[in-house]
């Protein structure tokens, strides 16, 4: 095998840390670009020009002529969303020829949007504030060993049988439990199967590409979606989503050991959001999470809904940094903490009972009642946008990023100034 040339990128915090930009800055240089996990929950957009992009199933590689996308068999795939998906593509002239779907990526049928909205539902104010797209019930059907995969969807008779299987259980549970009248299996297939037929060529072992891609020497980018925090292992559990987001996920999701992943990215805000319900210890409710959001423009791209905004955590940072294995950091929107006269960063956390915590609680009870002690540091108030270079950022910003490494460990390789492809600094040439 020729030396390995493969980086991962997830997400650092809550999601919506800017992976699509990264991916998409980095993709030039990728022969494949994989997805390992989640579903249409995601949300990746990317910015070239007067052009924008939203991705919810493809990976943002998909806008570079020739690379190989692959959604990997850790996703869990609506079939429709992801034609809607293609479609809107094609139509703005982008090839997605060399896309290819896991046979083992579990579908997203009807019935598991209407148990995700039905359990959110029932939850009332301990929801979790779920995208409501099927996400977690369509890895609970997998868990459960009943799950369709997409192999199944392209074969009709296989389809039919499984549908049988699964949807009489799947109806009495939405009738009995949630009022939901259930849904008609002719009417399921008759919609499905064309989808599936639609699909069908795309459908292959995509372990196996993977495996000829790192044999070839090819650079491969492992896109990862969701954030650490909503790691189904490591995150703020129940408030995460159902998948493994962490780079641990890589080798499951695709089929590839842990030897094919050689640089581990994370990507990190300069701040903080979150989309959806849960625990925060640096939100900012007031003026300044306000203007976060304001300048951030932190509204969902899936969902629409205003993300909660607030500091660094460093705490997060370090935590993230070891479930993960960074080799470093991608720190984006460096540009919306312009002109705030000082900025905070969380060190640590403080209990009610007295202690101290420098490494992140998995206790849900501990994080409510923790307050984040801060490092305060002196803002800038130049516009940084066009800065290509660390040394065009202000002294305060350098100082800022800094703080970040030092309290983390981890090395910013990449400083993202805005949402464009070139406004992104580089302090290392070598990252793929
Ligand atoms: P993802 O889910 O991690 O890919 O992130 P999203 O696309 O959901 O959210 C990130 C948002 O921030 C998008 O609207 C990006 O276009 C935008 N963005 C990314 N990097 C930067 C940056 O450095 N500065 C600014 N101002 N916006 C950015
Ligand atoms: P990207 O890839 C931010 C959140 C939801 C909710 C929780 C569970 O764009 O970073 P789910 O529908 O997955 O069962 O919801 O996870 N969530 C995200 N938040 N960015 C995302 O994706 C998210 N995908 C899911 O808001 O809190
Ligand atoms: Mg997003």
């Amino acid at each position: 095998m020729k030396e390995i040339k493969s980086l991962a990128v997830t997400g650092a915090q809550w999601g919506d840390e800017g992976k699509g930009k990264i991916v998409d800055y980095l993709a030039s240089r990728a022969g494949v670009v994989a997805r390992y996990q989640g579903g249409n929950n995601a949300g990746h957009t990317v910015v070239i020009g007067e052009e924008t992009f939203k991705m919810h199933h493809l990976p943002v590689g998909v806008l570079y002529p020739g690379v190989i996308c692959i959604l990997g068999s850790g996703m869990v795939i609506n079939p429709q969303v992801l034609i809607e998906e293609l479609e809107g593509l094609h139509a703005r002239g982008i090839d997605t020829s060399q896309l290819y779907i896991s046979d083992r990526a579990h579908v997203i049928l009807p019935f598991h949007q209407a148990l995700d909205q039905g359990e959110e539902e029932m939850r009332k104010e301990k929801k979790i504030g779920t995208t409501g797209l099927g996400i977690g019930p369509a890895y609970a059907d997998k868990a459960y060993r009943r799950g369709i995969r997409m192999m199944d969807l392209v074969e009709r008779k296989r389809f039919a049988s499984r549908l049988e299987e699964i949807l009489p259980l799947q109806n009495r549970y939405l009738q009995q439990v949630y009022g939901h009248p259930g849904f008609n299996s002719s009417e399921i297939l008759d919609c499905y199967l064309p989808l599936g037929e639609r699909l069908s060529s795309l459908v292959t072992d995509t372990s196996l590409l993977i495996h000829h891609s790192l044999e070839r020497g090819d650079r491969i980018i492992f896109e990862g979606s969701q954030g650490a925090f909503l790691d189904l292992d490591h995150g703020t559990y129940p408030y995460v989503t159902s998948s493994s987001t962490t780079a641990g996920g890589v080798c499951s999701g695709l089929g590839i050991g842990p030897r094919s992943i050689k640089e581990i990215l994370g990507v990190i805000k300069a701040y903080t959001t979150r989309v959806g319900e849960g625990p925060f210890p640096t939100e900012e409710t007031g003026e300044v999470g306000e203007k976060m959001r304001q300048r951030g423009a932190e509204y969902g791209t899936t969902t629409g809904r205003p993300r909660r905004c607030g500091w660094f955590d460093a705490v997060m940072g370090r935590y993230s940094a070891r479930i993960n294995g960074y080799t470093g950091w991608a720190v984006t929107k460096l540009d919306v903490l312009t002109g705030l006269e000082k900025i905070k960063i969380a060190v640590s956390y403080f209990c009610s009972g007295g202690h101290q915590m420098e490494q992140f609680p998995a206790s849900l009870e501990e994080l409510y009642d923790c307050r984040a002690e801060y490092q305060e540091l002196p803002g800038w108030e130049e516009d940084i946008t066009g800065a290509r270079s660390l040394e065009e950022l202000p002294p305060e910003a350098c100082r800022y990023l800094e703080a970040i490494e030092e309290l983390t460990g981890v090395r910013a390789l990449l400083i993202s100034t805005g949402p464009e492809r070139e406004q992104t600094i580089v302090t290392c040439n070598d990252i793929i």
